[in-house]
């Protein structure tokens, strides 16, 4: 949850880890601060609550300098969101500071040890443990590198963690245990960076190394050393990272959420780049590792996610089960564990995650993974945990998405679905080839189609403006279309705080329908499909108890115009792409909503890009 940044080298540190922390504010934005290793040889800290613009304030009138230090974004789970608790931690005797990433479950039981050894502790924090520990060992005796890694074994829970100790001036300790959330090692000229995601160094080096769970790294401005716990060293594995720094950047837009929507055609064709041939009518998915006996095999398919990735991925239930003719179970990840789902060897796990480092959604998959399910993900973060440990995944080629909403991810994630169902519908057998090339063809409009929607988006500006006052929303939709309202929904009460629910329209007389009257518009999908003629019957229920209704409809649907007080009009789209055509409009006008509430679109109280805590 938290975003962690460090460098170590001939510029100056605080600069280069304000910069980085920008880039990962999404992470948590409850309070920021950076440490840095002065000329005099202590450590400096600013910190402040809030966000990082009161940090950046801070520094103005109270400059930091030196040439290695650490910086931290949080999102408080020990201790209020105030500046006494803000990362980074001092130590007692200030020799030892920290950032950390996490939650230290047996933290209680740390810090009575600690003060019945007179340590006194300046903040609430699990974290504070750790650096009081890691000097106590030092002041014990032990030299630092080893004082890491005594603590480090104490740990419980997940944590990431990069300490810096004045024994050691001008380095950097790194550590991961467990799912805490990643952290990339940047590898640069005579300098060093770190963070726990790539846009935060980016600009600075595209070769990164990720540490794996129990790993630590040790790093000066000219080496980098990898080792497990016991202080083995552990060959890196480097990856070149493709993603370009300014796709990062905010550019034009004002927010980040806005140009996430935008970029959606871009990154569909990012999506389909070498994996649809379209010329002989096929899918390539290559890190999946599919074979015709591993397709033949799979009997049982379930996809586990969270949020937004969840409902992708049950709109991705219907293109496997309707191609590729496997059952398919759509799960919470976070509930995946505590209903003993039945797995075996012909059982295949998909993880859905945008971050690769959601906890629940790692816990679920590891689950799977022991019990003998093969585990496939869908992951955008290139290197993250998720894709690690799958036997075969589908990298999404979203790029970077900054804003706390998902959206690019979630479009992305609908055309990896696709693209699975047909591969595994190919080696299956489940279909012809008549179909499967049609099936291909269909994608080629796919990005022009989501083009023509972004072109209208003044009208959702519009529609925005007049709704924004209200308090209560309703998204109905049927087949693949139910997981969009539900999506809808989401999007709305994320960004705007704006209560809104998602259903499938059919249940809407089996209870919400008593919700309906004057103050409580509908958001219907009710575009061209077999199930358009129900979708109807449902608007006009709505209608006949006073609600208001916006109609997402086919272009050309006249008649629709008769039925709902609004319409929004989408290009028609083959049935199982238009989830990803119908969802654009309710992105924008939640985001329009959002903007004339004055809402934070890009990061939402209370939430995170990534829940690195279960
Ligand atoms: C999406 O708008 C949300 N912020 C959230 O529901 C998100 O989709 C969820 O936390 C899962 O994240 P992941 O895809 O990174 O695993």
């Amino acid at each position: 949850m938290c975003g962690i940044v460090g460098y170590v080298g001939p510029r100056q540190a605080p600069a280069i880890i304000l910069q980085g922390l920008k880039r990962l504010e999404y992470r948590g934005y409850d309070s920021a601060g950076i440490a840095a290793l002065e000329e005099n040889g202590r450590f400096a800290i600013r910190r402040d609550a809030g966000k990082l613009s009161n940090l950046e304030t801070l520094l103005q009138s109270s400059p930091l300098e030196g040439h290695a230090g650490i910086g931290h974004t949080r999102w408080a789970t020990h201790g209020k969101p105030n500046q006494r608790n803000a990362h980074p931690h001092l130590s007692m005797n200030g020799r030892v500071v920290i950032v950390h990433n996490g939650i230290v479950e047996n933290f209680l039981e740390l810090r009575e040890e600690l003060e019945a050894e007179g340590v006194t502790f300046a903040s609430d924090t699990d974290t504070e443990v750790i650096v009081q520990m890691v000097e106590r060992y030092i002041e014990s005796g032990l030299e630092m590198e080893t004082a890491v890694r005594q603590t480090l074994k104490q740990l419980r829970g997940a944590n990431a963690v990069v300490i810096m100790g004045l024994d050691r001036p001008n380095e950097l300790f790194c550590a991961r245990l467990g799912n805490a959330g990643g952290i990339a090692l940047g590898l640069g000229d005579n300098e060093m960076f770190l963070a726990s995601d790539i846009p935060a160094i980016l600009e600075h080096t595209r070769r990164m190394i990720f540490l794996e769970n129990r790993q630590m790294a040790h790093l000066t401005p000219t080496s980098y050393r990898i080792m497990d716990l016991d202080g083995q060293t552990i060959p890196p594995d480097i990856h070149t990272i493709a993603w370009d720094p300014v796709s990062a950047a905010k550019g034009e837009f004002k927010h980040f959420m806005q140009k996430e929507i935008f970029e959606q055609p871009r990154s569909i064709v990012d999506t389909l780049r070498g994996r649809v041939d379209f010329e002989n009518g096929r899918v390539h998915l290559p890190e999946m590792n599919l074979t015709p006996e591993l397709a033949q095999r799979i009997n049982k398919l379930y996809i586990t996610a969270c949020g937004t990735s969840f409902y992708s991925g049950l709109a991705g239930k219907f293109m496997i089960e309707n191609l590729a003719r496997i059952p398919t179970e759509v799960t919470y990840a976070s509930e995946f564990r505590y209903y003993d789902p039945i797995i075996d060897e012909d059982t295949a796990v998909l993880a859905i995650t945008q971050s690769g480092e959601t906890a629940d959604t790692l816990a679920a998959s590891e689950q799977a993974k022991a019990e003998g399910a093969t585990l496939w993900s869908i992951v955008n973060a290139f290197g993250s945990q998720s894709m690690r440990i799958s036997h075969g995944y589908i990298p999404m080629q979203a790029g970077p998405e900054i804003g706390v909403a998902s959206t690019k991810a979630f479009t992305t994630s609908l055309v990896d679905q696709y693209l699975l169902a047909c591969a595994l519908s190919d080696l299956r057998g489940t279909i012809s080839r008549r179909k499967l090339r049609q099936l291909v063809d269909d994608l080629a409009q796919l990005p022009d189609l989501a083009g023509r929607v972004l072109d209208h988006d003044a009208e959702y500006e519009e529609l925005a403006n007049q709704f924004f006052k209200v308090h209560n929303f309703l998204y109905l939709g049927r087949g693949i279309n139910y997981p969009i309202a539900r999506e809808g929904a989401l999007k709305l009460k994320e960004i705007s705080y704006i209560h809104a629910e998602g259903y499938p329209a059919g249940e809407m007389k089996h209870g919400p329908i008593a919700l309906i009257d004057e103050t409580m518009p509908v958001i219907a999908i009710a575009t061209k499909d077999h199930l358009y003629e129900k979708m109807i019957s449902q608007i006009q229920q709505a209608k006949a108890r006073g609600g208001t209704v916006i109609a997402v409809a086919t272009e050309g649907d006249a008649a629709i115009a008769n039925e709902a007080d609004h319409v929004i009009y989408v290009p028609e789209a083959p049935p199982l792409l238009a989830p990803i055509i119908n969802v654009i409009p309710l992105q924008l006008f939640s985001y329009h909503v959002a903007v004339r509430r004055g809402a934070d679109v890009d990061q939402p109280r209370n939430l995170a890009k990534s829940v690195t805590v279960e």
